[in-house]
């Protein structure tokens, strides 16, 4: 059987990770597309040289012509711009919107039975923007977010509590900004919902607190330490498992953001939400019950990203 093709749209940071990972697991063949010209190239044989050392047969090649990518299984998008100082969050969509635009019909007339993973920001609004200009089905076109939120969280609570990663299930839902909403109720360690180890003396109220804030405010976290750019480790590590999901159907249950048809009481948007990924895409939308709370932090959360799809539909008049 042939190998799966994975095309990564964007070899910056996150693009040349992801593609380190592809190669490591043999998930399959790798295109590295980027308009940049060597970039794409320069990483693409950097880690086929590895391969020797790692001993996986698979194939990387660098690309700028979307050609490369024809009948890949998998797209992940990180081309853009990261938001520099003094650029306003307009700027900063005006930008990527049009990378969207061209990354969108890219996909469409090369590689449109993809499963299509959007990383770039900000992300909500991206991703919505990605699958109008790509035209490909929604359960198609999923947006990375959630899994990295959820994956700080969880690493968050591990650190303050001693427990394993392995035993702690973290879940943030709604939009990836400062406002989307880590899931005390439905996060767990050892079993216990997160309430419930604060009462068994896992960690304080006072510490849980923090590190939902502290969740809520990872990427910048990171930006502040790294000064020149923004995290790619775990942001790749995230998309990779949806990814995994997608190409050997696993049916994982992970954060997403997919396009929601009245799950939550929310219709016509992308938002973090649980989603089932398989072989078909994202196969189903796993609704929490939700207190009343939750439902406002959720409510807050998507009247942000639509303030963002919003912006976009005012650049793009073709999307409104
Ligand atoms: N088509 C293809 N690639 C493009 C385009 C385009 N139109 N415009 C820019 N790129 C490429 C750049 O040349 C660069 O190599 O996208 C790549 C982005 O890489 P980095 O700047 O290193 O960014 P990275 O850290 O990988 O993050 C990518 O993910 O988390 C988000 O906010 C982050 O939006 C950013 C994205």
């Amino acid at each position: 059987m042939a190998r799966a093709k994975i095309a990564l749209i964007g070899a910056g940071m996150i693009g040349g990770t992801l593609a380190h990972i592809c190669a490591r697991e043999a998930l399959g063949d790798v295109i590295l597309f980027d308009i940049a010209e060597g970039t794409p190239q320069g990483k693409g044989l950097d880690i086929a040289e590895a391969t020797a050392v790692f001993g996986q047969d698979v194939a990387l090649k660098g690309a700028n012509d979307y050609a490369d990518i024809a009948g890949a299984d998998v797209c992940i998008v990180t081309a853009g711009v990261p938001r520099k100082p003094g650029m306003s969050r307009d700027d900063l969509i005006g930008i990527n919107l049009k990378v969207m635009k061209a990354v969108g019909e890219g996909i469409a007339k090369h590689a449109p039975e993809a499963f299509v993973i959007c990383i770039t920001n900000p992300l909500d609004a991206m991703v919505w923007a990605l699958q109008k200009f790509s035209g490909l089905p929604k359960e198609k076109v999923v947006g990375m977010a959630g899994v990295l939120d959820s994956a700080r969280f969880a690493y968050f609570l591990a650190e303050k509590t001693g427990v394993s990663v392995q035993d702690i299930h973290a879940w943030t839902l709604g939009g990836h900004g400062d406002d989307m909403v880590p899931m005390v109720r439905h996060s767990t360690i050892g079993g216990l919902p997160l309430p419930d180890a604060v009462k068994a003396g896992f960690l304080s109220q006072a510490d849980l607190d923090a590190i939902v804030e502290r969740t809520r405010k990872g990427g910048g976290e990171i930006v502040a330490l790294l000064k020149t750019g923004s995290a790619f480790y775990a942001p790749a590590e995230s998309a990779i498992a949806m990814a995994k999901s997608y190409l050997l159907d696993q049916k994982r249950v992970l954060p997403c953001a997919v396009w929601v048809s009245g799950e939550y009481g929310l219709s016509d948007l992308y938002v973090g939400v649980p989603a089932l990924i398989g072989a078909s895409g994202v196969e189903k939308v796993v609704e929490f019950t939700t207190d009343e709370s939750e439902k406002a932090m959720l409510a807050k959360s998507v009247d942000s990203v639509k303030g963002l799809i919003e912006a976009c539909k005012q650049q793009d008049p073709s999307l409104a």
